[in-house]
């Protein structure tokens, strides 16, 4: 049996799934909610690096990354360590009701990254969707307002906060009832089917337009707006990057009538597209930042990054049991120290050789319309038809599967994208691999049509 830590390339042996990943799923079939969508049927054993490694002894070539988490690669050794040193020494204690050291030493670290221009200080929770409701709290708090906007096709969690901001396919919001009030979405600035035909870097403008010209005059007076809540580049929406200067703009209305500028970098930050934060590469400052996926390898912590000035809040406002564990904040540290010590630029210089690469696909290819990204968010949208652009979800699941075939996983995105977001430790032939690996898939899905 090969094992994940003796190769770095995909290596397929059986029929997909084997027999022992078969045993696997019937298991989980019996127990587990129906309501998660794996989208093909790949059990994970063990993982090193980018590989992972399923229980008949196939070998994959990781371009998830476990959605954009494991962003140090699969069990880092470093990482490793920082665990296994953290559980012999405390596990738990409760960050709410006792002081520990590891809260604050994270803490530092995270606001050494951010603007120079304000303090900052951090709340600590366990999943993307708790930093997004610990932010919209914070943000009424802060503001004594209420009323939130949002975009569409944005993904910013599935509890109920989070739900009503969440705006990217109805059946994440299908049968849950009323929902938060006083959300008003908005479209997200989205080159590549820009009604006015505005390219990457102009799109957007009309969106400010209708925020300030029809929204703050017929919905909500700016004046009653907590937040605006935006990704950088929507991940679950299609890996669709904003374009800096309607970044830029959505701070100058926020900086005029005291909105909060909530930037949601849990799928975006921490090094993924060669910055820090993708925020970074628009010069901004937002008010409230929130992180978690890549920031532990895979430990679940998150943490909402707000101006001091904004983090005001009163003892008792808010808390929760495991934020800030130990042994999270131990994996996490570690995980700074190899992003800042140098995965962040790998990811941008293996990110740019595969935009190199795969930046004509769709002069290449008639179903790919549209390769976007920065660093190593990378989305390929798949369409029937340059010309109508008619949305190829069908093309697009082939690809998606058959690419799992051939031994490399990535994950379907929006309604009909493909989202690439490996370990930030891949290297040149990791990527070529990848390439021709999905080449071939959507080769091989023309030929269908
Ligand atoms: C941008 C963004 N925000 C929030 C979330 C919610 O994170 P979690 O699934 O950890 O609750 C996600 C998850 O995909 C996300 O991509």
């Amino acid at each position: 049996m090969i094992t994940a830590t003796e190769t770095k390339l995909p290596h397929i042996k059986t029929a997909l799934p084997g027999p022992k990943s078969k045993q696997v799923i019937d298991y989980d079939a019996k127990y587990i909610s129906p309501s998660l969508s794996r989208v093909y049927p790949m059990v994970a054993e063990r993982g090193s690096g980018a590989i992972v490694e399923d229980p008949d002894g196939n070998a994959f070539l990781d371009f998830c990354a476990g959605i954009a988490v494991c962003s140090t690669g699969h069990c880092h050794p470093k990482v490793v360590a920082a665990i296994h040193k953290q559980a012999a020494e405390l596990i738990h204690i409760a960050g709410t009701d006792f002081y520990h050291r590891h809260m604050p030493q994270l803490a530092e670290r995270l606001v050494a990254t951010m603007p120079k221009s304000h303090n900052w200080k951090v709340f600590f929770g366990n999943s993307g969707t708790e930093a997004v409701e610990g932010a919209i709290k914070l943000a009424r708090y802060a503001t004594k307002r209420d009323k939130l906007i949002a975009f569409y096709g944005c993904f910013h969690g599935r509890t109920l906060g989070s739900l009503s901001l969440t705006a990217s396919k109805n059946t994440q919001r299908k049968y849950f009832g009323t929902l938060l009030g006083g959300v008003e979405h908005i479209p997200y600035p989205y080159s590549y089917r820009c009604a006015l035909g505005h390219g990457p870097e102009e799109c957007g403008g009309e969106i400010i337009d209708l925020l300030e010209q029809q929204i703050f005059k017929r919905l909500f007076a700016p004046e009653e707006v907590a937040a605006i809540v935006v990704e950088p580049i929507q991940g679950e929406g299609g890996f669709i990057p904003a374009p800096l200067s309607f970044l830029r703009e959505l701070q100058r209305i926020c900086n005029h009538y005291g909105i909060m500028m909530i930037m949601d970098e849990v799928q975006s930050g921490v090094g993924r597209t060669g910055k820090m934060w993708a925020y970074d590469h628009a010069g901004i400052t937002p008010d409230i930042v929130l992180t978690a996926k890549g920031i532990a390898s895979g430990m679940p912590i998150s943490a909402f990054i707000a101006k001091e000035s904004v983090m005001q809040w009163k003892p008792g406002s808010h808390g929760t049991t495991y934020g800030g564990n130990p042994v999270c904040v131990a994996s996490a540290l570690a995980t700074l120290d190899l992003i800042e010590g140098g995965l962040m630029a790998n990811a941008k210089k293996v990110g740019d050789y595969i935009f190199s690469k795969i930046g004509d696909w769709p002069k290449r290819f008639k179903i790919v319309g549209d390769v976007r990204g920065k660093g190593l968010m990378m989305g390929v949208e798949i369409v029937r038809d340059h010309q109508t652009k008619e949305r190829a979800k069908d093309l697009r699941d082939k690809i998606v599967v058959n690419a799992f075939h051939k031994g490399l996983l990535v994950l379907d995105s929006g309604e009909n994208s493909i989202r690439m977001s490996p370990p930030l430790i891949i290297d040149e032939e990791q990527a070529d691999c990848a390439i021709r690996i999905m080449e071939e898939a959507i080769r091989e899905t023309e030929k269908t049509l």
